[in-house]
């Protein structure tokens, strides 16, 4: 818990002055403590979309927004980007320290062992139709998870909170990967225990039985850090909702498969397929100007999928290092001329000079190029939204974790400002015109 600062802020209300406590932050805004100012002042804050908002205390990410800033227990990311890997980010988000040596290979042998599922879930994919959005069947198979491991889901039991953690993140793409095998009719593919995390899932989703498969070093890291540039970002809509699930004491399963849920949505991780469908639609440079247009366009419900963001009002960190990557995998593959490359830089060069741009500090976020590479990779954009969630996991459950270890933590139950009926009496039907 961060110290109350010696000052406070005082409202004035209804003629009475109210005493609110200020709390300092280690990075970032202070905060103004509310949680007595119903008792004490009978009111309520109105804060839709939780803008102003801070949900909680966590000592998981940072990000600065006015600068672009984002870091994951204390380190930038793009430093983790360009010289860690995923699991050992994983471990830093869950544990809160870097690795040494040792707890490296604990961690990744742990993670390793549990990337199978029971053979009973094999069925329950069975019941989807062919065509289901991955995203659906993720949604279904990770809540089911609590009908299988039973051992892993009192919430009250550290030891099974760790355990199942760990299966969450050893799990989550091999679920995934399953999800794609099924939609293309292909047969499900085993994750195997001497490929690394990255090179594990391109192997479950691409390799087929009939021919041995080589997993390419360029794509494995391209994807492995894909992977670190999603895997937590502070209190985000399926964090938050995660978070709310877990604070009525829901398993962990029940509580990614919440975020999963939220995740999906366009407005937030369904960008990244959104993005691109936008690209594809576009087509040539030449058409830009057509799409910028639409998107200033306040009666016009269009946007511009992969631009913008909450807290963000400068360029997304992520974006950056994800630009990157796309020319070298892009370049690797030689297709670093492919049109929808072209009309993505163009795109962003003109957005970023547009004075509608410009004026709602509108910039490229995670989500613009990350589609240009899974699309590259070689997966169909249906899988876009479901390798964000898999990336995402292990932020939900780092800060499903923190949550159920916070001293202060309570269920999560907003209020509301009520513009409703006053009370009124019932009429009978016959009474009724
Ligand atoms: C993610 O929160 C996170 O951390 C999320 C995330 C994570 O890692 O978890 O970073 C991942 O979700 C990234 C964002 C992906 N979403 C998109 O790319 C969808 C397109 N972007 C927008 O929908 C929007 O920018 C949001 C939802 C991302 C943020 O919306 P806000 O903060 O609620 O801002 P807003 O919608 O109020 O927009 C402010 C203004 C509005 O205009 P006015 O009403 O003031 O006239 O900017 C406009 C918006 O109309 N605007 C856009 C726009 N985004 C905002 N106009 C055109 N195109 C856009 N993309």
């Amino acid at each position: 818990m961060t110290k109350v600062k010696s000052e406070s802020a005082t409202l004035s209300l209804k003629g009475k002055s109210f005493e609110l406590p200020v709390h300092s932050s280690s990075l970032g805004p202070d905060v103004i403590d509310i949680r007595n100012l119903y008792r004490d002042a009978n009111v309520f804050t109105y804060d839709p979309g939780y803008t102003s908002t801070a949900s909680c205390d966590s000592s998981i990410t940072f990000i600065d927004g006015e600068n672009g800033k984002l870091l994951y227990r204390g380190y930038p990311i793009e430093q983790l980007a360009r010289a860690s890997h995923y699991l050992e980010v994983c471990y830093l988000l869950l544990y809160g320290d870097l690795p040494n040596r040792e707890q490296l290979e604990d961690f990744e042998t742990r993670v390793t062992r549990h990337t199978m599922v029971h053979e009973q879930l094999l069925f329950l994919y069975r019941g989807f139709r062919r065509d289901a959005h991955p995203m659906a069947i993720a949604c279904g198979v990770v809540g089911a998870l609590s009908a299988f491991y039973h051992d892993s889901t009192d919430v009250n039991d550290p030891l099974q909170r760790e355990i199942a953690s760990i299966r969450m993140i050893a799990k989550i793409p091999t679920i995934a990967a399953m999800a794609y095998k099924y939609s293309i009719g292909q047969p499900f593919v085993y994750p195997r225990n001497d490929h690394d995390y990255a090179s594990n899932f391109l192997q479950m989703c691409f390799s087929v039985p009939a021919e041995d498969y080589r997993v390419n070093s360029v794509m494995s890291r391209a994807l492995d850090r894909i992977f670190m540039l999603h895997a937590d970002h502070e209190q985000n809509a399926s964090t938050s909702t995660v978070r709310l699930a877990g604070s009525s004491g829901a398993n962990p399963f029940a509580c990614v498969a919440a975020g999963i849920a939220c995740l999906w949505g366009p407005a937030h991780g369904g960008a990244n397929q959104a993005c691109l469908e936008i690209l594809k639609e576009i087509g040539t440079v030449d058409r830009i100007p057509e799409y910028i247009k639409r998107a200033r366009d306040r009666s016009d419900p269009f946007r511009l999928m992969g631009f913008g963001h909450r807290v963000y009002k400068n360029y997304d960190p992520r974006a950056q290092v994800i630009k990157e990557s796309a020319d070298e995998v892009l370049d690797y593959l030689g297709t670093k001329d492919k049109p929808i490359l072209k009309v993505a830089k163009e795109l962003e060069r003109i957005a970023l000079q547009d004075d509608y741009f410009v004026e709602k500090r509108l910039y490229p976020n995670v989500d613009f190029y990350s589609g240009i590479i899974l699309e590259a990779l070689g997966f169909p954009t249906s899988m876009f939204t479901p390798i964000f969630a898999l990336s995402r996991t292990v932020g939900w459950i780092a800060q499903w974790k923190e949550m159920l270890a916070d001293p202060v933590q309570k269920i999560g139950r907003p209020r509301q400002r009520y513009t409703g009926m006053s009370t009124r009496e019932y009429v009978r039907i016959s009474d009724r015109p």
